[in-house]
């Protein structure tokens, strides 16, 4: 049984097909096995250029990171207390107090940023940590009583408005205790030391002498408030100050 030459040639031609399909398809495989480095030339390209997302997370949920609590911004619940507060392994004022404790992510940073310091020859001390609800209603009472209710909103927040509520937001003073919660902590090496390099390790300062007004609170460069590495580091990169200016929400000396 023979082919015919209509039929060999029918057979030629399929296979020739066959054949160019074959090379086409191995040819735009061997492309696509290439183009990683310029799909990744171009990604790190996009990573450069990409905006910090503000949106990431709750400027409102208590248990944020980013959560912003000041005067006209109460937390929510009122008496909110976070779940995961540990003691850091860092010298505490009053080792065993409740108010000694931090959520976890700022304990931990916070361990590293003391250790950091230890390197440069300062030594820093815990003096104030976590403080619930009920604690800052004996603490703001206790300033109303002593100084009037108008001085002590300078310098103290009302239950249910301090960021210490949320476990984010460390005191820390020099471990001989000068200038202990004192506006000359921002002339000591140890003051110095933390207003520079506090934010490598997602911490700011949150009252500083410049934003009273939009802070609403005098001076503190002891009260360190921690926001993650990425915050701090953007608001550092801008020259941003405050969360409020960073994030638009409101601010000021009123409730
Ligand atoms: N001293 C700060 C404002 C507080 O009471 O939370
Ligand atoms: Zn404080």
């Amino acid at each position: 049984m023979g082919y015919t030459r209509s039929t060999m040639k029918k057979y030629l031609v399929t296979i020739l097909i066959i054949l160019v399909v074959l090379v086409g398809v191995i040819l735009f495989a061997s492309q696509k096995a290439t183009a990683p480095s310029s799909q990744a030339s171009q990604k790190s390209t996009t990573v450069k250029t990409i905006r910090f997302n503000k949106s990431l997370y709750s400027t409102t949920d208590p248990a944020s990171l980013w959560v912003v609590v000041n005067k006209p911004h109460g937390l929510s619940p009122i008496n909110y207390a976070p779940t995961d507060l540990v003691t850091p392994n860092v010298p505490l004022r009053v080792a065993g107090n409740e108010s000694m404790q931090l959520r976890a992510a700022p304990a931990a940073a916070l361990e590293s940023m003391f250790s950091a310091a230890k390197q440069a020859g300062l030594q820093l001390m815990v003096a104030s940590g976590y403080r619930s609800y009920d604690y800052q209603v004996k603490l703001y009472g206790d300033y109303v009583k002593a100084s009037g209710q108008a001085a002590a909103d300078t310098y103290s927040a009302r239950p249910g408005h301090s960021e210490h509520q949320t476990g984010l937001a460390v005191d820390v003073e020099p471990i001989g205790k000068n200038c202990e919660l004192d506006q000359c902590f921002g002339d000591t090496a140890e003051g110095k030391w933390v207003a520079t390099n506090s934010y490598r390790y997602g911490f700011i300062v949150r009252y500083t002498p410049a934003d009273q007004a939009i802070t609403g609170y005098e001076a503190e460069p002891w009260h360190l408030r921690y926001v993650g590495a990425s915050l701090a580091g953007e608001m550092h990169t801008k020259g941003i100050t405050t969360l409020e200016q960073f994030f638009g929400v409101s601010g000021g000396p009123n409730y």
